[in-house]
């Protein structure tokens, strides 16, 4: 069997290609961007729109097939901007009404927790959710994908994005920051936000834009502390989430996990408590549409079913709203 995956939660447009045995066939992704980094949901729906048949023919072409081909369509329903969701949404119905295809909405953030299952060894891994928007961490208790601990106000990624906005360094912020903080030498106290199992980053970007404005501190010192400090508080997290569960394996997913100091301090702490840390390529950490066709052919082959009439999103639905049927 083979499932065609659309992304379409936020800036990502992308289109992945996979069989059951969880062979990938292709995963093409088209961002939409702007200058400042900044997203106007109305200009990422149109982006959408301008590139979905294109993206779609681009995959089917990477993997050798046509529409023909493609025994399932899945897409993203959940959870993320209306009016990008709706655009994945319509595409699938539409390719699946066309084709006489069946259909599968499903969660984007279990889908990154799924492909990490599927690309590493990792049998039953917390996942370190570290993307633009969303900053959770996840594991599987009691049927259901449990949210042990969140962000109170804005993703990571948004947090690096604006941080980078306030230093001038440009857009994504995430791999700028990442470069000078390689160069910086000096830490620089800042606030350290863990409440329970929760975290929290607005007050730490309003005493960076002070810190910036004071222009008492060297760049790359202020981007290498502010890195030291808000991983520290995610593996503070993540390491209280494999204590609680009894689990002995962590997964990075989301934009943010590209990072390699991240993933360092995620290996040493696991080391440090005999478990074992797992990290996918960089295209699979991104938003893709590759994870979407891989959770929709694992609730497929489950005995999820859709009518197409009643394949709509859900911006808001939660990680652990979900019933997991295929575990
Ligand atoms: P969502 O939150 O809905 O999952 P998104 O489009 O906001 O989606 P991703 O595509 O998962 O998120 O990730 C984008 C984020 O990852 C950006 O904020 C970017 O700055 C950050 N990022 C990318 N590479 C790195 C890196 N090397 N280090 C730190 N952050 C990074
Ligand atoms: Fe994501």
């Amino acid at each position: 069997m083979i499932c065609l995956g659309i992304e379409s939660t936020a800036h990502t447009f992308g289109i992945g290609i996979i069989d059951s045995n969880g062979k990938v066939l292709a995963n093409v992704i088209d961002g939409y961007k702007t200058k400042s980094g900044g997203i106007v949901p109305n200009k990422a729906a149109e982006h959408h729109v301008d590139v979905c048949d294109k993206t779609i023919k681009k995959a089917l072409d990477n993997a050798n097939l046509t529409i023909k081909d493609i025994d399932l369509i899945s897409y993203s329903a959940s959870p993320g901007i209306g009016t990008c969701l709706r655009i994945g949404a319509m595409a699938a119905r539409s390719l699946a009404l066309l084709h006489n295809t069946p259909i599968i909405g499903i969660n984007h953030c279990i889908a990154h927790l799924e492909i990490g299952r599927l690309l590493t060894n990792a049998k039953d891994p917390v996942l370190l959710y570290a993307s633009g928007a969303n900053t959770q961490i996840i594991a599987y208790e009691g049927e259901k994908y449990r949210v042990f601990g969140e962000t109170l106000d804005i993703g990571i990624g948004n947090f690096l994005d604006s941080f980078a906005r306030e230093l001038e360094v440009g857009f994504p912020g995430g791999p700028l920051i990442e470069k000078y903080a390689s160069k910086g030498k000096k830490y620089i106290e800042l606030p350290y936000v863990v409440k329970g199992m929760d975290i929290s980053f607005g007050g730490l970007l309003t005493n960076l834009k002070q810190k910036i404005k004071s222009g008492n501190h060297k760049k790359e010192d202020l981007c290498y502390s502010a890195q030291e400090t808000i991983f520290a508080m995610l593996i503070e997290v993540s390491e209280r989430a494999l204590a609680h569960c009894g689990k002995n394996e962590l997964l990075l997913g989301g934009g943010v996990a590209c990072n390699k100091r991240l993933q360092e301090m995620a290996e040493q702490m696991c080391k440090e408590r005999g478990a074992k840390s797992f990290a996918v390529p960089n295209q699979f950490n991104v938003d893709n549409g590759l994870m979407i066709a891989w959770l929709g052919l694992l609730q497929y082959k489950a005995g999820d079913r859709v009518n197409i009439e009643k394949a709509g999103i859900d911006p808001y639905r939660r990680t652990d709203q979900i019933k997991v049927t295929w575990r």
